[in-house]
């Protein structure tokens, strides 16, 4: 179909239309020819209610999973490989990273131009990322079903590229990535290193054998007992998060930003809640704003939006409460592997603030002693309900707890 001929509009008329509506982008078509359905919300208690289809593509059976906030941004799907089955042979120009929820098996990995295979094996809670652009495949060799949650960048490079053969059929080896003596390539790594731009816990490791289990050290960033640590695998540069621990009965601060963040639960359970910052401000039921605030309850295998807005001008409080016995562990499943966090768009030196930092020290966190109090009221109320006490420390609710005291002026 050739394109209608453009007629110059008469004396002082505008060209074009005033309002339009936005057309499909390249990802959001490719979504629509998968062929397996897309969820959308702000969260869910458990990816694995989700229903699955067959899924030609990569083999098993999937649901894709895009959350408000992640469009255009970042691909999740819930994919089953059903016992004694693999997946296909896999190959694209993404990075993507896989938690395993249920089941155990094994992939094999290997470059272009070879079939030498490495290989390792998965359980429960196992996390690992296949180097961008290598071969791979899943092997589920028990009799029982396997369920694992994938993440990846696909929407960003499907639309900047919009050639399926060159994302799905492109013969170059990342050698710097996956290369060289690949024998201990999927060998997990303990160490703990220091993030080089935030200063907190890193570890690079290509396989997690058991995050749900797994050391994560103290942090106390979004809250007195946090823990936390980056995962640095297989040299993405695009797909980071973070891991991070909330001891039973605490909370976290709540802080804003724009949208992105998606948190998996991997152990315990809890609540989130989020609201737009401007409108709600740091008080809303006090102000009679609580009905902007969304909640979501989740366990093992669901998630949130921590900032459910396709606005990228618009910010959104979040704050995730652990509710039950034991730890609550979460994986900031779709976080970026940031040049430092901050406007990509400012200059390399420019200050940014830290996650601890709070409101009056140039953050963006409420101290606890800000905080609405219903907040806290309902947290104790929903603790209760469950038997279990709050173990958030008393003088984090006054001023001079505070970690970081407000300046005054
Ligand atoms: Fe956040």
């Amino acid at each position: 179909m050739t394109a209608p001929k453009y007629v110059e509009p008469s004396g002082d008329q505008k060209a074009g239309y005033l309002h339009y509506k936005r057309p499909a982008s390249p990802w959001e078509l490719f979504l629509k020819e998968e062929g397996v359905p897309v969820y959308k919300g702000i969260g869910m208690k458990d990816s694995r209610a989700l229903p699955r289809e067959e899924w030609a593509r990569q083999g098993g059976k999937a649901t894709y999973i895009q959350l408000i906030g992640t469009n255009n941004a970042t691909g999740m799907y819930c994919w089953e490989l059903p016992g004694r089955t693999a997946s296909k042979d896999i190959k694209h120009f993404y990075e993507e990273r896989f938690i395993v929820i249920e089941g155990r098996g094994t992939t094999e990995v290997w470059k272009n131009g070879t079939t030498a295979k490495t290989s390792f094996e998965w359980q429960p809670w196992s996390v690992f990322s296949v180097p961008i652009n290598a071969n791979f495949r899943v092997v589920n060799a028990s009799s029982s079903p396997a369920i694992i949650l994938a993440v990846n960048m696909a929407p960003r490079i499907i639309n900047m590229f919009q050639s399926k053969s060159f994302i799905f059929d492109n013969p170059y080896n990342f050698e710097d990535r996956f290369g060289g003596n690949l024998e201990d390539y999927w060998k997990p790594a303990e160490e703990l290193e220091v993030h080089p731009v935030q200063g907190r816990a890193q570890l690079s490791t290509n396989l997690f054998p058991d995050a749900q289990n797994c050391y994560l050290p103290l942090d106390n960033n979004r809250g007195p007992g946090y823990r936390w640590i980056y995962p640095q695998m297989v040299g993405n540069t695009m797909l980071g998060g973070f891991i991070a621990e909330y001891p039973q009965g605490r909370y976290a601060k709540a802080h804003h930003h724009g949208s992105g963040a998606v948190l998996v639960c991997m152990r315990g359970s809890g609540y989130s809640i989020t609201w737009p910052s401007k409108e709600g401000g740091l008080n809303p039921w006090k102000d009679g704003k609580g009905d902007l605030v969304m909640w979501q309850d989740y366990g093992e295998g669901g998630m949130i939006s921590a900032a459910p807005t396709g606005n990228p001008n618009e910010t959104w409080f979040h704050q995730h409460f652990a509710v039950s016995r034991g730890p609550f562990r979460i994986f900031n499943y779709t976080g970026g592997s940031s040049f430092g966090g901050g406007n990509v768009g400012g200059q390399e030196g420019d200050l940014v603030a830290g996650v601890g930092a709070e409101i009056g020290d140039g953050g963006r966190a409420i101290p606890y002693y800000m905080e609405d109090p219903f907040l806290r009221k309902t947290y104790e109320e929903r603790l209760g309900a469950l038997g279990v006490s709050s173990t958030m420390p008393e003088e984090v609710y006054t001023e001079a707890g505070a970690n970081i005291k407000v300046i005054s002026d």
